[in-house]
């Protein structure tokens, strides 16, 4: 089993990349964001609560998104790996994912980070708000929000993997081909290995 963290700030192209990776190389794609907004679609309990938080660009308790990591952590069945976009978002989560791959002997593989401009990832995200209708892409202050709490409380994952040697940054300014050709350059030299 293989398992790459797609990272990167909000709008740098981690779920654009990840259904193409995760079909690709059949990967299991799982992204947080995308289970968070199917709670809120849902009308859960979960999801009333989650989307007041979501709305202003903060991070929902480290404890939900483990809780629902956890609960799909068995589901590789028939795929040859884990794709974690979105997750994790904090060292705290980095450590509950670290111990749970552990202790069903696998690891993270590699952080496949995308680097992308301040500029380009407002311009991204304020053109998908006329499709997604996701409400925190609606307002410039909560996209300047997300990306300041992705500075603060996620960038230091980048040191924690730095450490364990699995940071890999990619370039991800460019043709959304291009970029998918960089980054199946990288996944395709461990599972060609
Ligand atoms: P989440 O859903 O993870 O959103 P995000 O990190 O803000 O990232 P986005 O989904 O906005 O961007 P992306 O990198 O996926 O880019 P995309 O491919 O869509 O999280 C939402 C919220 O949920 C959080 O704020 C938080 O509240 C909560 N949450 C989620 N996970 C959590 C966790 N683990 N812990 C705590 N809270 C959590 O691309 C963006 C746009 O750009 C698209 O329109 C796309 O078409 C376009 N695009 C993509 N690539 C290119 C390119 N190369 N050139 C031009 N345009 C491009
Ligand atoms: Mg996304």
């Amino acid at each position: 089993m293989l398992n790459f963290l797609i990272f990167g700030p909000p709008g740098s192209g981690k779920g654009t990349q990840s259904v193409r990776l995760a079909e690709k190389f059949n990967l299991k794609h799982l992204s947080t964001g995308d289970m968070l907004r199917a709670e809120i679609a849902a009308g859960t309990e979960l999801g009333k609560k989650m989307s007041a938080i979501m709305a202003t660009g903060e991070l929902v308790p480290d404890e939900v998104v483990i809780e629902m990591i956890a609960a799909r952590i068995d589901s590789t069945k028939d795929s040859a790996g884990f794709l974690f976009d979105g997750f994790p978002r904090t060292v705290a989560q980095t450590e509950a994912l670290e111990a749970m791959l552990n202790e069903r002997g696998m690891k993270i593989d590699s952080m496949l980070v995308l680097d992308v401009d301040h500029d380009e990832l407002v311009k991204r995200l304020i053109l998908r708000a006329e499709l997604s209708g996701r409400p925190d892409d609606k307002d410039p202050a909560v996209i300047e929000n997300r990306i300041d709490v992705y500075k603060a409380k996620t960038e230091p994952i980048i040191e924690f993997c730095r450490q364990r040697g699995i940071y890999q940054p990619v370039d991800g300014v460019g043709s959304i081909d291009d970029i998918f050709g960089r980054l199946s350059n990288l996944i395709s030299g461990y599972t060609e290995s």
